[in-house]
């Protein structure tokens, strides 16, 4: 008798702990009943600097995402790297030797040997059609630079990239998002998305900021009961354009989220997209998508 009584309280106390978890469980950013103004409206299509202006400079410059500040975009998309040294810049690959002159991993770089390289050269000598001798010698940006020199004039769309290797990239992002004033409550809602593959990385950040909008990434098929799993922390999910269709995309914005799309740098596919119902779309040449949007409205 004493030991099933013990076996109760054992089970009511799991009960007890388990309701309090649960009531402190944040809320997804939920995007329902937000009007066109808000850059999370389910009823407008945002423009995403895919690594700035890429298709027009070499990507994750300064250059790209100044020019892309000129074509008057709504984000401007960081992928983010951490150094040995532990500063967060900005660069698509692990390996620096695509995009810069240099060889080896951003982590096995300081920031200071990193800021070395030439990361501009190599996009004249892939397009010579292009070819700005501006883009030469160009630096590999850290996160801080271009939030000084952007501050709140940008909307920041920013990727955590190889999470897992980078130990300390959440908290240094949050840190530094702090320092130049990015989570204040007062800002446009919205003007800071972070988005990731890692659903463990973006569960984290739900924890430790929960006002900020996050966006789950997929490169591949994605279930309706995947999509309620997602709902319950991110804003929406950022798709491989492969993948979506007007039935796939219906899918998403009956599950009430947002439908962001990589990387569309077609008109013809800016169109149908926008057709479908996508909310935004990261393009290398927001000129184009600027112009398609001018001619739909
Ligand atoms: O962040 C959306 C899209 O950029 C994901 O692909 O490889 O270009 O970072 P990737
Ligand atoms: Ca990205």
């Amino acid at each position: 008798m004493r030991k099933s009584l013990s076996w109760i309280i054992i089970l009511l106390m799991f009960l007890l702990i388990n309701t309090i978890w649960d009531g402190k469980k944040e809320e997804a950013v939920t995007v329902m009943n937000r009007t066109e103004d808000s850059l999370l409206s389910p009823n407008r299509m945002l423009n995403i600097a895919h690594r700035g202006a890429s298709g027009h400079a070499p990507e994750h410059t300064m250059k790209a995402y100044q020019l892309a500040m000129e074509i008057g975009v709504d984000y401007l998309e960081i992928d983010l790297q951490m150094t040995k040294d532990g500063r967060l810049v900005s660069m698509h690959d692990p390996d620096v030797s695509r995009t810069t002159d240099g060889s080896g991993l951003v982590s096995e770089y300081t920031l200071a040997e990193l800021q070395k390289l030439d990361a501009g050269a190599w996009y004249n000598q892939n397009n010579p059609d292009k070819a700005n001798k501006d883009f030469v010698g160009l630096k590999v940006p850290t996160l801080d630079e271009i939030f000084e020199h952007f501050g709140k004039k940008a909307n920041y769309y920013i990727e955590i990239k190889q999470p897992s290797q980078s130990p300390g990239m959440i908290s240094s992002l949050l840190k530094t998002l702090k320092k130049y004033d990015l989570l204040d409550p007062n800002n446009r809602e919205g003007s800071v998305i972070i988005q990731s593959f890692s659903e463990e990385s973006l569960q984290q950040i739900h924890q430790r900021a929960p006002s900020i909008p996050l966006i789950q990434l997929k490169g591949e098929a994605i279930t309706k009961k995947q999509l309620e799993k997602i709902k319950e922390y991110a804003s929406g999910v950022g798709v491989n354009a492969k993948l979506v269709d007007r039935k796939f995309a219906s899918m998403v914005r009956d599950a009430e989220l947002l439908l962001h799309v990589y990387t569309v740098n077609e008109k013809e596919q800016m169109v149908q997209l926008l057709e479908w119902g996508a909310t935004g779309l990261f393009t290398n040449y927001p000129d184009r998508l600027k112009e398609v949007l001018k001619e739909i409205h």
